[in-house]
């Protein structure tokens, strides 16, 4: 697995300062079971089965699986975003009944305000925390720059190509600083060598920061690169196929310990293990 390194991993931690002081949170997921009835015909799809699972306080967990395995019904269980017909997830203890400005989420399908330019979307967040002007301003500055979105700041969503606005969409939850960010593919519509620079920006920051980060992707490579542990899924109804440490720290991982033959082992097991679901 060829990468090139467009950024120095894990060198530069004065930036991530302006990322802002972040804590985690310990999510618990027990016994989550979800039934959709469709509307029109009644018919009952069980997207996820018993799922139990762990996410300590600043974990980054990735989650791989088949598509349709309810990875996003999981995701947004813990959002709040679903209300699971089985089992509950709890944050800190607290039972979740609904959204919270404590998690945030890149969703899989684009959620940025196309009246708001650039910079007024990444600072969404921040004014509905009433943080003032001045830091809200080096924030934004900040996610801007990170994203790779300089010249673009007062550009409306319409003007953007679909990766940029999935920049957009990163940055946006990233600036509001929550306990604990749930991103579902937030790097799919993103070109190969932009996707590059943002895991290794993204495992950067997460190193110095202590946010807890569940990531789903359908890309190992990636999924095996940026997780403390990684959750492969069984196909539908979703449940908890395998629960992987990754072999280097986190804090140790770079571009060229991606080569180290167990590194290369692991995502072959990785891929192995999503292969025989599909
Ligand atoms: N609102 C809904 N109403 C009915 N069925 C739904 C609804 N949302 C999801 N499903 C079904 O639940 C199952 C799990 O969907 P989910 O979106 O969680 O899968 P996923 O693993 O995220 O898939 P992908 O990788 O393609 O994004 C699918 O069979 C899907 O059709
Ligand atoms: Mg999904």
């Amino acid at each position: 697995m060829a990468r090139k390194s467009t950024t120095t991993v894990g060198k530069d931690t004065s930036r991530a300062d302006k990322a802002g002081q972040r804590q985690g949170a310990r999510i618990l997921v027990d016994g989550l079971s979800h039934k959709f009835v469709d509307q029109q015909t009644g018919e009952v799809v069980q997207a996820l089965e018993q799922v139990d699972l762990t996410i300590e306080s600043g974990e980054f967990l990735t989650v791989v699986g088949p598509s349709g395995c309810g990875k996003t019904t999981l995701l947004n269980a813990i959002a709040g975003l679903v209300h699971p017909t089985g089992g509950e997830v709890s944050s800190d203890g607290a039972v979740v009944r609904g959204p919270g400005r404590d998690r945030g989420v890149v969703f899989q399908e684009l959620a940025i305000l196309p009246w708001r330019t650039v910079r007024r979307n990444i600072a969404h967040g921040l004014e509905i925390q009433k943080i003032p002007r001045k830091e809200r301003e080096e924030r934004v500055g900040y996610y801007v720059d990170l994203m790779g979105l300089s010249g673009f700041e007062n550009a409306y969503p319409h003007q953007l190509s679909g990766g940029m606005k999935q920049r957009v969409a990163v940055a946006r939850t990233w600036a509001a600083d929550p306990n604990v960010i749930l991103m579902d593919e937030p790097f799919a519509a993103v070109d190969a060598q932009t996707r590059i620079t943002l895991q290794e920006e993204l495992l950067r920051i997460s190193t110095v920061s202590n946010n807890t980060i569940m990531f789903i992707t359908h890309n190992v490579d990636e999924a095996v690169f940026l997780g403390d542990r990684v959750v492969v899924m069984t196909r539908r109804p979703g449940r908890i196929k395998a629960l992987l440490d990754c072999p280097i720290p986190r804090s140790e991982r770079t571009v060229d310990t991606m080569a180290r033959p167990e590194f290369a082992a692991f995502t072959e097991r990785v891929l192995q293990l999503v292969r025989e679901e599909v």
